[in-house]
């Protein structure tokens, strides 16, 4: 099969089986040119990006005609199989595009065990980047940097989950070395997908809320993460505020400039053992003057609490609520519809929907964040 270039999304194409994806680029997310980023440092007249230079990775062709993969489909690596990896993995396994999906992870019997379970085949660290066209790094944020220089060196196309790297420094460094090679980098702000805020957005963007002056986020979990991962999460305002801090302004159009941000320990004591919280409240200034606030939690046993509420001057958009289950059953459908675009991106139809820069962005906010709680005063961001 040899996909044509640049189409808009179908659930023929490389939409989830049964699922289309229009919903989120009906505003736009996927509609512009392929960004100069995975363009970068490709020779002129290859590719399907009007007229400028593509790179897809092993087995994907880019000629005159356009771009296309080689094969019978896509080949996938999923690295790290856990509670996100395995979920990335059985999503990407449903995408009509995608013919392979090979799951790798430091504990190789791990690996195998799930690939068994989940139909799909596994391979050792070693060898994953020379087996697929596109690789999603769902490894615990300690290793992503590492397997990001890998994935830029074997010149695939890459999903890497949220944050790219707790230390900002490192991170900026990382997304630099994987522009240079001109690999394309999507990071896994997976709400930029989902229908409630895509609702938000245009509502926005409708210019049904007129001026727009106050903006409330929550985001709280139903139950606290596993232990073990705690001391990994880099913290309340990296592991949870941070999907805040990428999709306000992702909605309203404006960056988060100024933050004071508070915590409390309420509940598990590994929190407070790590120097971190688990209730939160971040008020914050966009860059136009709206005010905000944003509430973090880590506990809230009825269920998942996910709101966003917009005010303006001629109007109000309230969304979301209390949903049974996790982030993975909430954002179950955001998810399959971030892995469809990725696919779609890596294929060189559409441009990359959450770049490196924009999660540099997030990570600003919530560096700042940390800063202010430390220190009991606003920061500004950047
Ligand atoms: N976008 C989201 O909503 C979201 C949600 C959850 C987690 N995450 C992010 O996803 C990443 C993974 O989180 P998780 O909760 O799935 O972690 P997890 O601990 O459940 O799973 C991590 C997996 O990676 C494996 N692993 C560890 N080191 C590795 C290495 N060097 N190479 C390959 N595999 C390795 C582990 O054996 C494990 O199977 C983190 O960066 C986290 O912040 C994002």
């Amino acid at each position: 099969m040899v996909i044509p270039p640049r189409l808009p999304p179908s659930r023929e194409s490389f939409g989830q089986r049964g699922r289309c994806v229009r919903g989120c680029h009906s505003v736009g997310w996927c509609s512009g040119p392929l960004d100069g980023g995975r363009d970068a440092g490709r020779p002129a007249g290859q590719g399907a990006g009007r007229g400028r230079g593509v790179w897809l990775g092993s087995g994907v062709r880019v000629g005159p005609g356009g771009v296309g993969v080689e094969r019978d489909g896509m080949r996938v690596g999923v690295i790290g199989v856990g509670r996100i990896g395995g979920f990335h993995a059985r999503a990407l396994s449903g995408i009509a595009a995608v013919e392979r999906v090979v799951v790798a992870d430091v504990d190789r019997g791990r690996a195998e065990e799930f690939a068994r379970a989940a139909g799909v085949a596994a391979v050792g660290l070693d060898e994953v980047f020379a087996a697929v066209d596109a690789v999603v790094i769902a490894a615990p944020t300690s290793a992503h940097v590492e397997l990001l220089r890998a994935a830029a060196d074997a010149k695939l196309p890459i999903l890497c989950e949220k944050p790219i790297a707790l230390d900002p420094i490192v991170a900026r460094e990382a997304v630099a070395y994987v522009e240079a090679r001109g690999a394309g980098l999507q990071v896994g702000f997976q709400r930029r997908f989902d229908p409630m805020y895509v609702a938000a957005r245009a509502a926005v963007e409708a210019g049904a809320l007129g001026t727009l002056t106050r903006v409330h986020a929550v985001s709280v979990d139903r139950r606290p993460p596993p232990a073990a991962f705690v001391p990994t999460s880099g913290g309340i305002y990296r592991d949870t505020h941070i999907h805040d801090f990428d999709i306000v302004p992702w909605v309203t159009g404006v960056p988060i400039v100024e933050v004071t941000a508070i915590g409390a320990n309420r509940g598990a004591a590994v929190f407070r053992e790590h120097d971190d919280v688990d209730v939160s409240a971040v008020l914050f200034r966009l860059a136009d003057g709206t005010l905000g606030t944003a509430h973090a939690g880590r506990r809230h046993e009825p269920g998942y609490d996910v709101r966003l509420e917009l005010a303006g001057t001629a109007g109000t958009h309230a969304c979301g609520g209390v949903t049974e289950g996790d982030f993975l059953t909430r954002f179950g459908d955001a998810y399959r519809a971030e892995l469809a675009a990725f696919v779609a991106m890596a294929a060189g139809r559409i441009a990359g929907p959450c770049s490196g820069a924009d999660a540099l962005a997030a990570q600003a906010v919530a560096e700042a964040c940390v800063v202010s709680r430390r220190e009991g005063r606003t920061v500004r961001v950047g």
